[in-house]
């Protein structure tokens, strides 16, 4: 051989394994530190890669230059622009190390995260999907005459918590008041399911080795613990989920002992059409799989509002029903949710409920006087009223607000009826809902950045309640005093993004 076929050969072999290298096209799951798991599908062409959020069907644009990854997606984030940038240095054919700019909970920020992507096969990521059942209304299951309430791991925690914090938060749950203030449910929230065993059980991660010994504990303490899986077949972080072994998992969860099933659609978004009919199709299939435990669970659909689930959550065996994206802790997503539900209000009613995401007070985004404002506004909406802040260090101010028993019997009221909101005046805004009992619950509440005097009239009260002609007593919620019903209107200045919450019943000595 001589010399110059030689380094032929060398070169050849050296450029080979690169030249393998070169095209990016096929399936990538991205897993990223901060948040979990995307889908991506790559599309090379020389330089230029073309991307695929297949979860969200959202385009990126990018570059292959050498062993670097370039990917850009220009976002919608609270109403701006806003480009996550994800850089890759190539490990090997099929992995990247990454570095991601992704948005940050409130608006305008954002933060570094970084990952890995690796390459799979089609199949990995688009198994057949299960089966579904045809539809057919679910039997009323009987539980949550109330809103539920209690707490979840996800808004503080996000994955990045153990059973050590949950049998904390539990243990909180009681020495803080909040049990006895009515909050029950300990809901354990992605992050804790692994793999299948051999005989396909689903079983916890190295943070939950004993998910049952987990629910004795919570149990031990006289509240109950709620689970989260997918009708995916993973859910939205990566973690295992549930198609396929519906039946299986509710099964195990029943033999665990859980109490509450929140079931995000998540993983499910691959797999399914996100139409009515496949939607509802996969609630009702679980729904059917919990009824045949025999265990009483509340079924929780967590599928952001989709297809109009307030419409058909009750037929598909649902207690509650996520009825928009996930909230998060700063004014503008509180209030934006807040308010947008005062128009499905009549879609609540006693065991089935709208549920316009767990709460964010305590976790420090928002003022005090914001904070009263969401928790007030999810009691007028009848919301599930579910803690997502470290209840171990609770201040004063946290714990006045979520346990304010006054406020709490106004989203738990017996009578369980829907708000109703008069004709916003600028950034003011005055809702009544009936309670039982001969009373009206009135919110003043005031959505601008500055001290607004907001009025209702005294007689507008009767509209609603019935209470014409009777002597009036009148209660200021949030002061835990009493207001002196006097003259025609009653007018309160409300603090900048603040409420005034006032209960008015008959005197009980004029019934
Ligand atoms: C979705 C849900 C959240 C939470 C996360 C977990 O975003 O809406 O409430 O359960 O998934 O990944």
């Amino acid at each position: 051989m001589n010399i110059k076929r030689l380094l032929w050969l060398l070169v050849a072999a050296c450029s080979l394994p690169a030249a393998a290298q070169l095209s990016v096209d096929g399936y990538w799951i991205y897993h990223a530190r901060e948040y979990g798991s995307i889908v991506l599908s790559l599309k090379q062409s020389g330089d230029t890669v073309a991307g695929l959020n297949e979860d969200r069907k959202t385009p990126f644009t990018g570059t292959l230059v050498g062993s670097r990854l370039h990917l850009e997606q220009v976002t919608n984030f609270h109403g701006k622009p806003f480009t996550i940038v994800i850089d890759g240095a190539r490990k090997s054919n099929d992995e990247f190390e990454i570095t991601e700019i992704a948005p940050g909970v409130r608006p305008g920020e954002s933060f570094k995260t970084e990952g890995s992507l690796r390459r799979v096969d089609r199949e990995a990521i688009y198994p057949p999907r299960a089966p579904l059942p045809t539809l057919a209304d679910r039997p009323d299951n009987g539980l949550v005459r109330t809103p539920p309430m209690g707490w979840n791991s996800w808004n503080h925690y996000h994955d990045h918590f153990d059973d050590k914090t949950v049998r904390e938060m539990a243990d909180a749950m009681v020495s803080s008041g909040m049990a006895a203030a009515g909050y029950q449910y300990v809901i354990v929230d992605e992050g804790w399911s692994s793999t299948r065993d051999a005989n396909g059980h689903i079983i916890g991660n190295a943070r939950f080795p004993d998910m049952k010994a987990l629910a004795d504990y919570v149990h031990g303490k006289g509240l109950k613990i709620g689970i989260y899986t997918s009708p995916g077949p993973d859910v939205c972080g990566g973690y295992t989920g549930s198609m396929g072994h519906e039946e299986e998992d509710a099964q195990t969860f029943a033999d665990w002992g859980y109490d509450y099933l929140k079931y995000d659609w998540c993983g499910a978004r691959r797999i399914y059409q996100p139409t009515q009919a496949d939607l509802q199709g996969a609630y009702q299939k679980m729904s059917m799989a919990l009824a045949k435990t025999g265990r009483p669970i509340v079924f929780s659909l967590c599928e952001y509002g989709w297809g109009d689930v307030w419409n058909w959550g009750t037929q598909s065996g649902g207690n509650l029903w996520r009825t928009t994206h996930d909230i998060s802790d700063h004014w503008e997503s509180m209030d934006t949710i807040g308010f947008t539900q005062l128009a499905i209000q009549e879609h609540s009613t006693p065991g089935h409920w709208n549920d316009p995401d767990m709460l964010e007070v305590g976790n420090g985004g928002m003022t005090s006087d914001e904070y009263r404002t969401h928790m007030s506004l999810w009691a007028l909406l009848r919301a599930p009223l579910l803690a997502g802040n470290d209840l171990r260090t609770m201040t004063d101010e946290t714990k006045s607000i979520l346990m304010n028993k006054e406020v709490i019997a106004v989203d738990q009221d017996p009578a369980g009826l829907p708000v109703h909101r008069t004709t916003p005046q600028g950034t003011s805004e005055v809702l009544l809902r009936p309670l039982a009992n001969e009373a009206v619950v009135v919110g003043l509440f005031n959505r601008g950045t500055s001290p607004s005097p907001i009025s209702f009239r005294w007689d507008s009260l009767d509209l609603k309640a019935g209470l014409g002609g009777k002597m009036l007593i009148a209660r200021d919620l949030w002061r835990h005093e009493p207001i002196t019903v006097t003259g025609i209107t009653y007018t309160a200045t409300v603090p900048p993004h603040g409420v005034v919450l006032i209960r008015v019943a008959v005197d009980p000595t004029q019934r």
